[in-house]
C-alpha cells in the first residue's frame, strides 16, 4: 500500500473522519489540493467498505447475463476507461452513445456523466446498471442476485455490521471504492512537490508554460479540470449529434457543452473526447490551432486561435505525459480483487 494511504493529514471539516480514531487514512488530500467537494461525513470510509464497493465494481453479477461489470468499460491499466472503443461496449456487444470517461480523483468531481445528468456519486451507478446498452439491469434484481451470492452477505456484514443487503448500502460502497482512486503521484504532482532529483527537462517546462497559456482555464491545475462545462469548439458529430450539457438544462446558450475531462493519464485515455473521435493527442493538439469551429456558443477562452509552432506542439504534449501517473496505473488497491473471488468459487 502507498505511502499516503497510511498518512492522516486531511484538511479541516472537509472529510468529516475523526482524528481521535487511530486507523491509518483511506484517504487523504494531496498537499495543495482544494478541498474534496464530496461530503465523507455522511459516508464514513472505511476497509470493509472500500473492498465491497471495489468487488462490486469488477463484478459482472450486476448486468442482466452476468458479462459486464463495471471494469469492462472502466479499466485501470487505461486509467479506468475503455480505450479499445470510441463509443462505450456494453451487454450483448450493444454500442452505447459515448466514449466511456477515464476515472479518478472522484472526490472532486461535481457533477458527473459529459452532460452532467448525474448529480450525485452515490446514485450513479444507477445510470450504468439500467442502461440499455450498458448492463441493461436493475439494482432490485442486483439486489437479488446478490442477496442469494455466497460472497456478498459476509461483506455487507463486515462492512456494515449486519448482512442486510439494501441498496443505499450497494451504493455507497461503490462510492467508497471510487472514492480512494486518486491520481496524484505523476511527474508532474513530484516536481510540484519539489521532490528531490525529479525535474521537468526543458521542453516539458516549455509545455507547461504553454499550457498555461491555452488551457488552464478549462483544465485547471492540479486536477486538469474545473469541474464545469465547456464548448470547446469541435464540429458536431454527424452520426449522433450530441448535444451534451443542453440536453439535460434546455438552455439555449449551452448546446455543444461537454464536460471538462480531468487530463490526468491522458497518455492512456485514447481516444479522446466524448465521443472518441481522436485517437493521438497531436490530433487533439492540432484541434485547438486549427480545427475549432467558431460560433456564438463557443467558449470565450477558446475564441483567441491559440498559434503553436510544431515545437511548441511537441513541447505542449511532451507535458501532457507528466500527468501520467504509473503509480496509480498499477495500484493493486484498485485492481481486481482476485483472492475474493478465488475463495467464493472454492466455497
Ligand atoms: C458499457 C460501458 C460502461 C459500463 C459497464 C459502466 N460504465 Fe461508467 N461510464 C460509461 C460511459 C459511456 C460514461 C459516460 C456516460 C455519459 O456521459 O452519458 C460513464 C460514466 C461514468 C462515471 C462518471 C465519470 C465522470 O467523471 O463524470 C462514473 C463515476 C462511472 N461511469 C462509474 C461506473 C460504475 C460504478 C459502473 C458499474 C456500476 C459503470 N460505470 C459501468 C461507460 C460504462
Ligand atoms: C473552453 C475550455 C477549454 C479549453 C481552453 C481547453 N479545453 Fe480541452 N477540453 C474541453 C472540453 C469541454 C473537452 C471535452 C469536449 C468533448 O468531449 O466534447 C476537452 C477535452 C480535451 C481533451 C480530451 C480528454 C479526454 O479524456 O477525452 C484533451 C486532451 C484536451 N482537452 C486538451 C486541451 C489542451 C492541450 C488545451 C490547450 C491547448 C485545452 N484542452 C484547452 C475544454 C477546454
Amino acid at each position: 500500500m502507498r505511502k499516503w494511504l497510511l498518512v492522516f493529514l486531511l484538511t479541516g471539516a472537509a472529510a468529516g473522519l475523526s482524528f481521535t480514531r487511530k486507523k491509518a487514512a483511506l484517504f487523504r488530500v494531496p498537499d495543495g489540493w482544494p478541498a474534496p467537494t464530496y461530503n465523507f461525513a455522511n459516508n464514513r470510509l472505511t476497509n470493509e467498505g472500500i473492498l465491497l464497493g471495489r468487488a462490486l465494481f469488477y463484478d459482472p453479477i450486476l448486468s442482466a447475463d452476468s458479462t459486464i461489470s463495471c471494469a469492462s468499460c472502466h479499466l485501470q491499466y487505461t486509467a479506468f476507461t475503455h480505450v479499445d472503443h470510441n463509443l462505450s461496449h456494453g451487454i450483448y456487444g450493444r454500442i452505447g452513445t459515448r466514449n466511456s470517461p477515464a476515472i479518478s480523483n472522484l472526490a472532486w468531481s461535481g457533477l458527473l456523466m459529459w452532460d452532467g445528468a448525474v448529480n450525485h456519486l452515490d446514485v450513479q451507478p444507477l445510470a450504468p446498471i439500467a442502461n440499455r446498452d450498458e448492463m441493461d439491469f436493475s439494482l432490485d434484481s442486483s439486489l437479488i442476485r446478490l442477496k442469494r451470492s455466497a460472497l456478498y452477505p459476509s461483506l455487507f456484514r463486515n462492512a456494515f455490521g449486519d448482512t442486510t443487503i439494501t441498496g443505499e448500502r450497494f451504493l455507497r460502497s461503490l462510492s467508497q471504492f471510487m472514492l480512494t482512486i486518486v491520481s496524484s503521484n505523476s511527474k508532474y504532482d513530484r516536481v510540484m512537490r519539489h521532490e528531490r532529483g525529479i525535474e521537468f527537462s526543458q521542453q516539458e517546462q516549455n509545455g507547461l508554460k504553454l499550457f498555461r497559456q491555452h488551457c488552464e482555464t478549462c483544465h485547471k491545475e492540479p486536477l486538469f479540470t474545473t469541474s464545469g462545462f465547456a464548448n470547446n469548439g469541435l464540429p458536431v458529430d454527424t452520426l449522433l449529434r450530441d448535444q451534451g450539457r443542453m440536453r439535460i438544462t434546455g438552455k439555449p446558450s449551452d448546446p455543444l457543452h461537454f464536460k471538462i475531462p480531468s487530463l490526468r493519464n491522458v497518455e492512456f485515455s485514447y481516444p479522446y473526447m466524448h465521443d472518441g473521435r481522436f485517437e493521438r493527442l497531436q490530433q487533439v493538439i492540432d484541434h485547438y490551432t486549427s480545427g475549432i469551429r467558431h460560433s456564438d456558443v463557443l467558449s470565450q477562452e477558446l475564441r483567441e486561435p491559440i498559434v503553436l509552432s510544431a515545437n511548441e506542439k511537441v513541447d505542449m504534449i511532451a507535458f501532457l505525459l507528466t500527468l501520467t501517473d504509473k503509480a496509480f496505473l498499477y495500484d493493486t488497491s484498485f485492481s481486481y480483487p482476485r483472492f475474493l473471488f478465488i475463495r467464493q468459487t472454492k466455497e
